[in-house]
């Protein structure tokens, strides 16, 4: 059955409901290059204002998941379990936590994303590594679960090349915010690992695509939702995004606080969520308490034993792992601004939204589909809500190549921070959890 493209975008533009085959056929078609991307981001355009119901996000979803291979993990003999965020700013848990969960007897696809909007991607951090390739023959998968319990990947071609297309459109379209787009996008990717179970990071606040705890709720229940009905037990908590994770905010830099948390520092806000993500991971995979799952969490770091699985991760797949034993060996930008408060008083917004534009701008993501990213632009961030600081203290050091990059970037930092004359209790970092 052929369709008028045209016309389904006009029906999805006035409120209508698309059929299941149209929905199927949109997907294959695009997939098959036969669809043009004018036209699609149009449609994904409606569907950012319109939504999709219920009967068209089940065809859509499953259009997505079988557009390539789905991964036959059956002779790994480990539990498989993985996690996915559903995008922030400074947010590389997923870093550290995929060493630990592995260093742990679990074995962990991941299949991640590319910078999205203003949100970084762990992707892109993993090719700050030199040499790190985050393509993999699907037939090597399991063997490589077997042998170190990890893989880390990108979609391809054969491997849900709807959602790798997708994903690509939405980033230089301004269409991610949008409930049934996500859940789509990380249902059909983590479906076709051929999972046991699923945690994910549904993040809440300025620097997330969700900006309520209402709104991030209608996300995970959507998600646990499509789950339940692929028989996959998926567990989602949902995380506080309203000021960056952490201190550092590019790619490369990333990597060097994940290095810092798998050996055994970081900041404590990266530390803590990434041991929570793995007992929630260790729990799932069976058998086990929350405070057995934390307890063997923290003891492979402490061990050693979740950074020496990131140097056997880092060169399996082609990475140089003397970059990981030596952090300085990651890009770095050639100069250095360091922006200072005019105020004193204590940090009242540190906004994570603000600061994920500023670095796109700055290099770190792409405007256009085709942009390369600057691998060693970034910012350490100096003060975060809650910190006691003094006129001409450092509020973040901005590491840029460009001088007129780094005063767009500036541009969107204007107000990224607040300071108050009353002392500030941060929120939480975990608001709820969905199962
Ligand atoms: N992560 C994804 O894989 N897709 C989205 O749409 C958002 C976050």
């Amino acid at each position: 059955m052929s369709y008028s493209m045209v016309e389904l975008i006009r029906t999805k533009r006035d409120g209508g409901e698309l059929e299941p085959d149209a929905l199927r056929w949109i997907i294959a078609e695009y997939t098959a290059d036969a669809i043009p991307d004018y036209q699609m981001s149009s449609l994904l355009m409606a569907i950012i204002f319109r939504g999709m119901t219920q009967n068209e996000l089940g065809p859509w979803t499953e259009a997505m998941l079988h557009s390539g291979d789905v991964l036959d993990l059956s002779d790994v003999d480990k539990p498989i379990i993985d996690k996915h965020s559903t995008g922030g700013v400074g947010d590389k848990i997923s870093i550290p936590l995929v060493p630990i969960v592995a260093a742990c007897g679990v074995a962990v696809p991941m299949m991640s994303g590319r910078g999205l909007g203003h949100t970084g991607g762990t992707l892109d951090k993993l090719e700050s590594i030199s040499g790190f390739s985050t393509t993999i023959e699907p037939s090597a998968i399991d063997t490589q679960l077997n042998e170190i319990g990890v893989v880390m990947v990108g979609t391809t071609e054969t491997l849900v090349p709807a959602d790798r297309r997708i994903y690509a459109l939405r980033d230089a379209t301004g269409t991610v915010p949008s409930i049934p787009l996500i859940s789509s996008s990380i249902m059909s990717k983590k479906l076709a690992e051929d999972l046991d179970g699923l945690v994910l990071d549904v993040k809440v606040g300025s620097g997330a695509f969700m900006k309520t705890v209402d709104q991030a709720t209608t996300l995970a229940r959507m998600m646990v939702g499509i789950g339940d009905s692929h028989d996959t037990p998926v567990t989602a908590l949902l995380t506080n995004m309203s000021q960056p994770l952490g201190r550092a905010v590019g790619n490369a830099n990333e990597i060097a606080e994940s290095v810092e948390v798998l050996r055994g520092g970081g900041p404590e806000d990266v530390r803590s969520l990434t041991i929570s993500f793995a007992t929630e991971m260790l729990v799932l995979a069976g058998n086990e308490s929350v405070d057995s799952a934390n307890a063997r969490a923290v003891d492979a770091i402490e061990s050693g034993a979740a950074f020496e699985t990131m140097l056997e991760l880092t060169a399996r797949q082609g990475g140089d792992p003397h970059v990981i034993e030596n952090i300085d060996r990651l890009p770095r930008a050639t100069h250095e601004y360091v922006l200072t408060t005019s105020h004193s008083g204590f940090v009242s917004r540190c906004d994570a939204y603000d600061i994920g534009v500023a670095a796109v701008r700055l290099g770190a993501g792409r405007a256009t589909k085709e942009d390369d990213i600057d691998l060693g632009v970034g910012f350490l961030v100096e003060a975060k809500i809650g910190d006691r600081v003094e006129v001409g203290d450092p509020l973040v050091r901005i590491a840029y190549n460009d001088e007129s990059r780094l005063q767009a970037a500036l541009d969107a930092l204007d107000n990224a921070w607040e300071i108050a004359d009353e002392p500030v209790t941060p929120n939480d970092l975990i608001l709820g959890e969905i199962r």
